[in-house]
């Protein structure tokens, strides 16, 4: 993890937000790579969920909503974490996690003797295990009480309870209490799905691990709904649609590049389901702090449904047109964060290999991913026709890509600096491209491409590059369209 965030803030993917006074506790700002990346995401989530699928449409609800919204969903009440405080350092801890922290002793059985012990273990002197505040090893903690991970904040001027609201803990809510506009509005008959991209915050206990868990993420959230009178290949409909979804949504991460063996499938036991849920399953991702939660898939059954139909006064159904009969649709919601899913591509693509006796750094993301996707390096920056070139060759492409020009090192150190934050193409201007009138050489109007992966490089004429990159970023294979061109010496 360490490795990472320090690739992160070195080349400009992610920073400590309000660094220069500090930082805020687990708050992260998007560089101008990590933008890009975060921004892929998005992009191919929305046009796989969205943009392809017939049965699906899009929203964007407001952060705040009408402070019932929380009331009806059960979150003013359920959406608690037992907590502990420590009644000497002031620190809190979620209950349920201090056990899984190491812990501060101070060991009798040495004088006193300061010791960090691994979670979970007792002292190797003493025997004993941990009874006091985990981090200052000294003060009592308090019994555990219920606090509400939702952020409070009021609307207009008065600070007055009336005026009380909350920033939504989750996107899903926006999407059911929509659901009879979206219906009604685009016309939709059951199945169908809405998904929405947006931030949610959650004053979370204990953040941390870099974007892991943080008080302020994104979600992408489709919340998918059903008949539940309907079976589907023999089951009833809501469970159909959750295996579909599950495996969906495990088929989609693997898609853009998580290795198969670092991606595994949890079911929730009973007693850890949701308030909401009938079933959950969650996509586990084996992170650099070990397997944790990428997304969660669950069905949410017509709880929401009728819990807004119960305090807003209105019906909240779908008419079966077939069965003349109105019914509350089931939801089965794939829910998955993107900071989180940002940390998965990120440290599943990160590669360190031994190029000719060097260490060579590659983040080696899916081009579709990639933050940067193609770079212009001219090999000389003094000549001004060779600089020219490759300005005008980014200019073509960044139409349709993220394309950069670099000159401020030499060639061999610039590709490193490409492998090292994904990019999956160089495009190299060199004599040749140009010419060489001092020495009667005419420019032959090529340019080398190199390949990120194999480190390969073809010699292609520059006005092809529109549609070797076409092919190229759109899922053909580097062998394929470089065996169309002469190769280049690397
Ligand atoms: N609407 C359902 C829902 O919000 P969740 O499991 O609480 O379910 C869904 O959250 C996803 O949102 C998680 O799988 C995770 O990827 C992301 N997420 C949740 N809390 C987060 C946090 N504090 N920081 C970063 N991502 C978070």
């Amino acid at each position: 993890m360490d490795t990472l965030v320090s690739l992160c803030k070195r080349r400009g993917f992610i920073f400590q937000s309000s660094e220069i006074y500090g930082g805020t506790g687990s708050c992260w700002d998007y560089g101008p790579l990590g933008v890009e990346l975060k921004q892929s995401i998005k992009r191919i989530w929305w046009r796989d969920y969205v943009q392809k699928r017939s049965d699906m449409v899009g929203l964007d609800a407001s952060i705040i909503m009408h402070p019932t919204v929380w009331k009806a969903s059960g979150h003013v009440d359920n959406f608690t974490d037992p907590m502990v405080d420590c009644l000497e350092c002031r620190r809190r801890f979620r209950a349920d996690k201090v056990d899984e922290m190491p812990w501060t002793h101070y060991c009798a059985a040495t004088k006193g003797n300061k010791f960090t012990i691994p979670a979970g273990e007792p002292c190797t002197h003493c025997g004993e295990r941990r009874a006091l505040c985990p981090e200052c090893g000294k003060g009592s903690l308090t019994a555990p009480r219920q606090f509400n991970l939702m952020f409070k904040t009021f609307m207009g001027p008065v600070e007055e309870d009336a005026a009380l609201t909350y920033l939504r803990p989750e996107t899903a809510q926006g999407i059911f209490v929509n659901f009879e506009n979206v219906a009604q509005s685009m016309r939709r008959k059951l199945p169908f799905g809405i998904a929405q991209i947006g931030k949610a915050f959650r004053n979370e206990i204990t953040p941390g691990n870099f974007i892991f868990r943080t008080r302020e993420f994104e979600q992408m959230e489709i919340e998918f709904f059903v008949n539940p009178r309907e079976t589907v290949e023999g089951k009833p409909a809501d469970e159909y649609w959750h295996e579909r979804w599950i495996a969906d949504s495990l088929a989609w991460f693997r898609r853009y590049g998580l290795r198969e063996e670092n991606l595994r499938l949890r079911e929730h036991e009973k007693d850890e389901l949701a308030h909401y849920a009938k079933r959950t399953a969650d996509v586990e991702y084996q992170f650099p702090i070990g397997w944790s939660e990428l997304m969660g898939i669950a069905n949410r059954t017509d709880f929401d449904l009728k819990q807004h139909a119960q305090y807003s006064g209105k019906a909240l159904t779908y008419f079966d047109e077939e069965r003349k009969e109105h019914v509350v649709p089931y939801v089965i919601e794939p829910s998955a964060g993107v900071d989180r899913a940002l940390l998965a591509f990120l440290a599943d693509a990160y590669q360190e290999e031994e190029v000719r006796g060097e260490k060579r750094v590659v983040l080696g993301f899916h081009p579709e991913l990639a933050p940067i996707k193609v770079a212009v390096l001219p090999l000389l920056k003094k000549r001004d026709d060779i600089v020219r070139t490759a300005h005008a060759i980014r200019d073509t492409l960044s139409t349709h890509w993220s394309v950069v020009y670099d000159d401020t090192a030499a060639i061999g150190r610039l590709y490193r600096r490409q492998d090292e934050v994904g990019t999956p193409y160089c495009v190299t201007v060199d004599v040749q491209t140009v010419g060489d009138s001092d020495k009667g050489e005419s420019a032959d109007g090529k340019v080398t491409i190199r390949d990120r992966d194999s480190m390969e490089q073809a010699r292609v004429p520059i006005a092809a590059l529109p549609t070797v990159f076409l092919d190229l970023l759109g899922g053909g294979s580097w062998s394929a369209v470089a065996s169309r061109y002469p190769t280049a010496k690397a």
